[in-house]
């Protein structure tokens, strides 16, 4: 009988459009090699559709709020289905990038200086901080989205306006800037995929860097490293992914300077379209886009 997949795609998140596309791209190549495949969005109805459609496994293509945070892997978990990618915990944990800067902290693995901003500070009280602790330029960011969405490189003249495109959140991290190489790792399950080198053509890998063909961001792989930093990267990758409890693939984001890996963030639902860099890891590797969806899936289904 073919395998069923159920892929939950969309979503409320800011990357909702990136999540479609991983599910419907997703979904050609599963249904391409005889598996039998819905679409459905993360909504009131999800429940029934699983207890009407029985997939073998839920593909979770969701990036984002609800999607990547834990919230719908509770759902999941509380129905008994297997799931793609990390499950509860990790996922609330690699969400939240102060959590998890945190965690890498505690476990010395190296991350940018920062603090975390709650507006509760007089612009003049927050800049005296700021060049104490840290020194302008800095990096502003939100504590839970992705794809670079209100990621601004600020200095003491334009931090203002920009905190206030930042005022929709609670809470926010106000980053030390780190100049240098943007390189990014993939682990599947225990193992280590590999790794990407980014050189965007714009300010830094912002939004337009990451999804606009026009702002062409150059790929390069394999990465220009010594063997023994390429190593060295991917076990600090593989040592996030491990300490954060991660199952299934992720993509662990870097700065590199001065010879130091600056880890930024662990992503728990990478970008999985064709031409998404995990994909790109995987094919370098000689895993083609379905194989490396099998191994995910296999992941899935030997985890639960
Ligand atoms: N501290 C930092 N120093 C330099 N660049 C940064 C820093 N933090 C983020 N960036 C830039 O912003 C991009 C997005 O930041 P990241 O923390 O990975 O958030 P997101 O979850 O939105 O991808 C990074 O890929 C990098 O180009
Ligand atoms: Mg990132």
């Amino acid at each position: 009988m073919k395998k069923k997949i159920l892929i939950i795609s969309g979503g409320i998140s800011k990357e909702r459009k990136i999540s479609l596309e991983t599910g419907n791209q997703v979904s050609k190549e599963l249904k391409k090699n005889g598996y039998k495949v819905k679409i459905c969005e993360p909504n009131y109805n999800l429940t029934n559709i699983i207890k009407d459609f029985k997939p073998n496994c839920v593909f979770n293509a969701l990036h984002g709020q609800f999607g990547e945070d834990g919230y719908i892997q509770s759902i999941l978990e509380n129905i008994g289905v297997p799931y793609t990618h990390s499950g509860i915990i990790a996922s609330a944990q690699a969400m939240d990038k102060e959590i998890s800067k945190k965690i890498f902290i505690k476990n010395k693995i190296l991350t940018p200086k920062y603090i975390k901003y709650c507006f509760d500070k007089s612009k003049f009280e927050l800049n005296k901080l700021i060049k104490k602790k840290l020194g302008f330029p800095v990096v502003i960011k939100p504590i839970n989205e992705g794809s670079s969405v209100n990621v601004f490189i600020c200095n003491s003249s334009n931090i203002n306006n920009k905190l206030k495109i930042l005022r929709i959140y609670k809470k926010i991290l106000i980053e030390q800037f780190i100049p240098g190489r943007e390189i990014q790792a993939a682990i599947l399950g225990k193992n280590k995929l590999g790794a990407i080198e980014l050189k965007p053509k714009r300010k830094f890998y912002d939004y337009k860097a990451k999804y606009n063909s026009k702002a062409k961001t150059e790929h390069i792989i394999p990465v220009n490293l010594t063997k023994k930093k390429y190593n060295e990267l991917m076990s600090i990758s593989l040592k996030a992914h491990n300490l954060l409890g991660c199952r299934g693939v992720t993509r662990s984001d870097f700065k590199y300077y001065n010879n130091k890996f600056y880890l930024l963030e662990i992503n728990t639902q990478p970008g999985m379209t064709k031409l998404s860099l995990v994909p790109e890891i995987s094919a370098y590797k000689g895993i083609n886009f379905i194989n490396l969806i099998k191994l995910i899936l296999k992941d899935a289904s030997t985890n639960k």
